[in-house]
């Protein structure tokens, strides 16, 4: 478990100010992929990169596993950075090394293994992450993807707690970004590793994180599961990046559509209830027809979700409980 407390960072710039950090409160569950998004230069690296101390906080404390990070001297840092590992969007490979020997240079500069120690972990992270075959070859020779898998492998060598992401599929094309998700996935599940993530790609977040947090202006205006946070955005950051997504959260029409449409009701269906024929059933039950008027259905990791706003010539209270009763949340949408 990540905690961090009151966590503040300010830059000097020019002789100017530059709040990139306010007063940040965050808990990060072990076990879990928890997703940062904000707009570029909200902080997302900055806060990311407290975590493991490459970036100092001006004040406040980032507790990991209950250890004050920021109470450690350079020993006691050392320790703590070989348990976190860092993946970045554009790899850091050294160019002059091979696959394998970019792998075994982390564990090199851990310096607890032996020549025959190391090659047998780097075999095992080059077929964690796929890349036995590709072993002696040289990053130049390597798809965005394959470089990934490298970076991927490399931060994994010395076995951490906690795997950071900077941007770590923004390079990369959707089909990659997706083989590089279900990499990251999988490692997650098997290794139950802990998985900090940045992104601007609200489809990461949508397949892979489990929480959410939205960080504006060096705060953070909301968190919470993907499942809350997406489908029910409260702060006007949020539902600016999820309306962009155009996935979820269905736009508001009212204005448009109240007159020919009747009352507006924005229906969320998560799991269970998005299989089930919810629609033609209330409808049936209030005798007054239910109008479908704008739709997105989609998975958030492996929970199917749906949000339709329709329309309804009858009594809202009366709908509102009927969709209750079956599971589905139901708003009144505002004319
Ligand atoms: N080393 C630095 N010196 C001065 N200012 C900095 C430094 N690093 C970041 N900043 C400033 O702090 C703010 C937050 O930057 P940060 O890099 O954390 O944003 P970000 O959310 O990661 O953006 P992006 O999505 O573009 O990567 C910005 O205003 C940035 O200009
Ligand atoms: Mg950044």
């Amino acid at each position: 478990m990540i905690e961090l407390h009151h966590l503040n960072k300010t830059y000097q710039v020019d002789g100017r100010q530059v709040t990139a950090l306010q007063d940040i409160q965050l808990q990060i569950p072990a076990g879990q992929i928890f997703g940062i998004i904000g707009r570029s230069g909200a902080g997302k690296s900055t806060l990311l990169r407290t975590l493991n101390l490459l970036e100092r906080p001006d004040q406040g404390r980032v507790l990991i596993d209950g250890i004050d990070a920021t109470a450690l001297d350079q020993a006691g840092l050392r320790t703590l950075r070989q348990q976190i590992g860092m993946v970045f969007q554009h790899f850091n490979l050294l160019a002059h090394r091979t696959v394998a020997a970019n792998i075994r240079f982390a564990l090199e500069l851990a310096g607890e293994l032996d020549a025959s120690a190391m090659a047998a972990r780097v075999a095992e992270l080059l077929a964690l992450v796929g890349l036995t075959e590709q072993a002696q070859q040289y990053p130049a020779q390597l798809s965005g993807g394959q470089k990934q898998r490298v970076g991927i492998a490399r931060a994994l060598a010395n076995q951490p707690k906690l795997l950071l992401c900077d941007e770590a599929t923004s390079a990369l094309d959707p089909q990659t970004t997706q083989a590089i998700l279900q990499l990251l996935l999988d490692i997650n599940e098997r290794l139950g590793l802990t998985i900090v993530l940045i992104t601007h790609e609200m489809a990461v977040v949508r397949a892979i994180c489990d929480r959410v947090a939205v960080i504006d202006g060096g705060s953070i205006v909301e968190q919470g599961t993907v499942v809350d946070v997406f489908l029910h955005p409260q702060h006007a950051a949020s539902r600016n990046m999820v309306a962009e997504d155009g996935h979820a959260a269905v736009l508001d029409l009212a204005g448009k559509l109240h007159s020919v449409a009747g009352k507006l009701l924005r229906l969320t269906f998560v799991d269970a209830a998005t299989y089930e024929p919810v629609i033609a059933e209330v409808g049936q039950q209030l005798a007054s027809p239910i109008n479908i008027l704008q739709g997105s259905v989609g998975r958030i990791k492996d929970r199917p979700y749906g949000q339709l706003i329709v329309g309804l010539q009858g009594d809202v209270s009366a709908a509102q409980a009927a969709f209750a009763s079956r599971g589905v949340r139901c708003e009144a949408l505002a004319a």
